[in-house]
């Protein structure tokens, strides 16, 4: 017998928690005849205020879960994790192809503004490990990077409150706090897979003349490259199968997860896993 076709094992995308159904949809829409499985590790969110230490182990263990359901690359889908722990999952996980989310966000903005002044919103961890300023700098030596954390955000966008007073004042203290002078940057980033739904809010409080970048897209363009140079795309064009996995509250999952992943959940469509 054969030994099974390993382009047709699915792609893992994993997240602290419902934040990387951005990046997931944006998997969908590229390669709609892949099949994904998403862990959203509920239990232990969020890990943006925790320590690097935890944040490993945690995302260890996530990992492990995925590749133990032979996975065939893994998308770590956090930028909070993509910044701690990208190279020991891609040590843990090799040959898999795994991609982190800081990488092609750095790679969306220094594009969109070379030399620019970015400023980046992302989680504590994230801004204390200067993840984004050591990627944007890597390929951009003339650019100028701010990076500031809004917890409050993950917060805001977990309850679904993305739009009226209260989200605009959020916003725009943040902002304020963030960037006190009165040129605008260039760019905002937006570093965490929460604020890509807080966008409206961000666009409505930041200069007109500043773009606002978020990895998903550009996200997903890694995936397919990564998976093109391995050798792992799969031969359908369509019908792909989704799995979502949570590690605890299937239920608020199914209720926050839709509106991130832009469609109506149930809770039997998720399914509690113990990592
Ligand atoms: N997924 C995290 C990130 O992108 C945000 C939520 C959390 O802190 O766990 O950094």
């Amino acid at each position: 017998m054969n030994p099974p076709d390993p382009s047709t094992a699915p792609i893992g995308v994993f997240d602290s928690g419902v934040g990387g159904l951005t990046v997931l949809k944006a998997i969908r829409e590229l390669l709609p005849g892949e099949d994904l499985i998403y862990l959203g590790d509920t239990a232990r969110l969020p890990y943006g205020t925790k320590s690097p230490q935890s944040i490993e182990r945690y995302a260890f263990k996530a990992s492990r879960h995925l590749a133990d359901r032979d996975i065939k690359m893994l998308v770590v889908a956090c930028n909070t994790a993509s910044a701690v722990a990208l190279d020991v999952l891609r040590k843990a996980l090799a040959p898999r192809p795994v991609i982190g989310v800081v990488d092609p966000g750095a790679e969306a903005a220094t594009a969109a503004r070379p030399g620019g002044r970015h400023l980046v919103l992302a989680t504590e961890t994230t801004v204390r490990l200067k993840a984004y300023r050591r990627a944007i700098v890597a390929r951009d030596p003339d650019a100028q990077v701010t990076e500031h954390a809004c917890e409050l955000l993950v917060a805001l966008a977990e309850e679904g409150w993305l739009d009226g007073d209260i989200a605009a004042a959020i916003v725009g203290r943040y902002l304020a706090e963030a960037w006190p002078a009165a040129d605008p940057p260039d760019s905002i980033i937006l570093g965490c897979t929460h604020f890509p739904l807080l966008r409206p809010a961000i666009r409505a409080s930041a200069d007109p003349a500043t773009e606002i970048v978020d990895s998903a897209s550009t996200a997903a363009g890694v995936t397919v490259t990564a998976l093109d140079e391995a050798k792992l795309r799969g031969q359908r064009a369509s019908g792909g199968n989704l799995t979502l996995l949570a590690s605890d509250g299937a239920k608020r999952f199914a209720r926050v997860g839709g509106r991130f992943l832009g469609e109506e959940l149930d809770i039997s469509d998720v399914e509690l896993v113990d990592i």
